[in-house]
């Protein structure tokens, strides 16, 4: 596995998916940044979410609030209290590890440290509030202290009120975010599983507070559905339920989507996690800020503070999941082809047209059919090299279709379309290429 991660983190640099951050000054531990290709591919996961949980759903708006909150937020949501991993340092070699991700007990002096093997070197346990702090203002004191959200989930809670009302929503119904969140991580590695900046796309459910199994239920299957309809492999995804040691401050019931990434002693780690929040951060808020949180339901003339089930999903470990999903070796009469067996759906790039040769009005053929195409879909036109070079770096790149301009094209207004899985190749005339295009994208 360590083999794939690392062949995934080459890849992704050469092809322009996802270089480290700052990599001219060496790089700065945890944060990455995302090329042309990994844009794509991340805007696309992105569009796909979006429109499962929000265009497709009446129940369900979206928002967009700001990553700088009132220090007071997370006071209430008990993010400053609680919001914080065990630490503990290799007195030998200084390397530092959160002592709940280990598979020993660190105070026992029979213990060797994973890194230098010296026993019984580890430091008392010391609890470490995973926020990032700045200042506001241009005074740097106490009074002017904000951090940096850890969730992107209490900008939404916060504008409970102010969405319900401006959107005439009645209960049950949601709200969706997708939002950059920042976590101080203890360890982060494996190259975009844990960062310290990262994307979230969230959506809190408000509802009843009988109907919290109900809805637990609908969300937790509705969310494993969403991975499987972008083609990830069913055998490598599972739920996991969080015993009572696991749960976090708020939840009272939670079950992770977990994905077989394949690191680690544990292959299976979290995507995902689906959790009953309770009435616990709308009653924190309104006891915090003393405005009321509570929803009159016209129905029942009850007054009740809502409960909240959350879906929460890692942006960066989804697209981490389609790339360590869709990585194919194949040999090839002896040589190894390379692919991304993306979902035509999130393919950064849809089709690739080639005119085969430079002469003959095959390039000015091919670059009418690019103009044609390219207001409909993300494409890329490409005349450098031989037709094999060109056909793997768009393997590489994960094109699910590349479409060849050649002598038959001048005869009869027909192209090669080449499937990028299965090797097979149809021919299309040029002026269904935009329809048939369409199909085999929606039609997978
Ligand atoms: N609002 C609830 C919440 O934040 P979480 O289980 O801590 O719950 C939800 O995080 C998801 O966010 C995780 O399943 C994961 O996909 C993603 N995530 C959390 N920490 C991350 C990190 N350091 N790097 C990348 N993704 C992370």
């Amino acid at each position: 596995m360590k083999n794939i991660m690392d062949k995934l983190t080459s890849l992704c640099k050469r092809r322009g998916f996802i270089f480290p951050s700052s990599d001219i000054y060496g790089g700065i531990n945890a944060c990455w940044d995302y090329g042309p290709m990994g844009t794509l591919l991340k805007n696309n996961i992105k569009a796909q979410w979006l429109s499962t949980m929000t265009r497709l759903r009446a129940d369900v708006v979206p928002l967009d609030a700001a990553i700088l909150m009132s220090p007071k937020v997370w006071e209430a949501s008990g993010h400053i209290s609680e919001f914080t991993d065990p630490l503990v340092d290799c007195r030998e070699c200084k390397t530092r590890f959160r002592a709940d991700d280990l598979d020993f007990d660190p105070s026992d002096p029979k213990t060797p440290c994973p890194k230098c093997g010296k026993l019984g070197t580890f430091t008392e346990p010391r609890m470490f509030n995973l926020m990032f702090k700045t200042f506001m203002g241009p005074l740097e004191d106490a009074t002017s202290v904000v951090y940096l959200r850890p969730e992107t989930a209490q900008g939404i809670y916060v504008n409970f009120e102010n969405v319900r009302i401006s959107s005439r929503k009645k209960l049950p119904f949601g709200i969706a975010q997708i939002g950059k969140a920042f976590r101080n991580e203890i360890t982060p590695g494996n190259f975009i599983f844990r960062t310290r900046e990262f994307e979230q796309m969230e959506m809190q459910f408000f509802i009843r507070p009988e109907e919290d199994q109900k809805w637990f239920d609908f969300w937790k299957q509705d969310r494993m559905n969403w991975y499987l309809s972008l083609g990830i492999d069913p055998k490598r995804l599972r739920f996991h339920e969080h015993g009572p040691n696991e749960l976090a401050h708020y939840a009272k019931a939670a079950f992770d989507i977990e994905y077989e990434f394949g690191f680690g002693s544990d292959p299976w780690h979290e995507l995902e996690g689906i959790h009953n929040r309770t009435d616990f951060d709308l009653k924190r808020h309104q006891e915090c800020s003393g405005k009321k949180q509570e929803y009159f339901d016209e129905e029942t003339r009850e007054r009740y503070l809502p409960y909240i089930i959350e879906t929460s999903a890692g942006c960066d470990r989804t697209l981490l999941t389609t790339l360590i999903n869709g990585y194919r070796e194949e040999e090839i009469k002896g040589s190894l082809r390379v692919f991304l067996g993306f979902h035509p759906k999130l393919a950064p790039i849809k089709a690739a047209i080639f005119p085969l040769v430079k002469k003959d009005g095959m390039p000015e053929i091919a670059e009418k059919i690019e103009a044609n195409l390219r207001p409909h879909f993300d494409i890329l036109y490409d005349a450098g090299g031989s037709i094999g070079r060109r056909y793997a770096r768009q393997d590489e790149i994960g094109t699910p279709f590349c479409i060849t301009v050649d002598g038959q094209t001048i005869e009869d207004q027909t192209v090669t379309i080449r499937h990028r899985d299965t090797l097979e190749q149809e021919r299309c005339g040029i002026d269904f290429l935009r329809q048939r295009l369409a199909e085999l994208i929606e039609g997978s």
